[in-house]
């Protein structure tokens, strides 16, 4: 029984991370930016329950495909379209990001709070 149910959340980690890694995203794949995105966390006690919940179980891994947390060149292109494209995007899903982001408690101003932190501005 207990082997049942571990085989089951292997499977079901299975498809979140292959659900990662069909972005087509350009990534930094150096060291620095992702030792960085591992140990950064909003300042906000809220923001950073949200966030260990959801958006760092992609974009802190470098193969997701997923723009890493604080790497400011990677979300260059990304932020230039604007906090509502982006919020729009994360709300929807984009390839390998699923609506939502995984976050099911976020609201507007935490997205964007959150966008601003993933992309190195303005952290939340
Ligand atoms: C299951 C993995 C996964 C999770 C969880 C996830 N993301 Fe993403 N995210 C991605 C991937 C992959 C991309 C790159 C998509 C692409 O451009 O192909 C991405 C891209 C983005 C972008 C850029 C969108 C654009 O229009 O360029 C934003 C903003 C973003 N994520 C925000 C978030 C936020 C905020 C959270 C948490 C609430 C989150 N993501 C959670 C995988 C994830």
């Amino acid at each position: 029984m207990r082997e049942g149910r571990t085989m089951l959340a292997a499977a079901l980690l299975g498809v979140v991370v292959a659900g990662c890694q069909s972005g087509g995203a350009p990534v930094d794949l150096s060291g620095d930016a992702l030792a960085r995105a591992q140990v950064l966390t909003p300042k906000d006690a809220r923001l950073a329950s949200l966030y260990a919940q959801s958006c760092k179980a992609c974009h802190t891994v470098a193969d997701t495909g997923a723009p890493l947390a604080g790497d400011r060149a990677a979300w260059e292109a990304r932020f230039a379209k604007g906090l509502p494209a982006l919020v729009q995007s994360t709300v929807g899903g984009l390839n390998g990001m699923p609506a939502g982001g995984q976050c099911f408690a976020c609201t507007p101003a935490d997205y964007e709070a959150l966008i601003r932190f993933l992309a190195g501005r303005d952290p939340a």
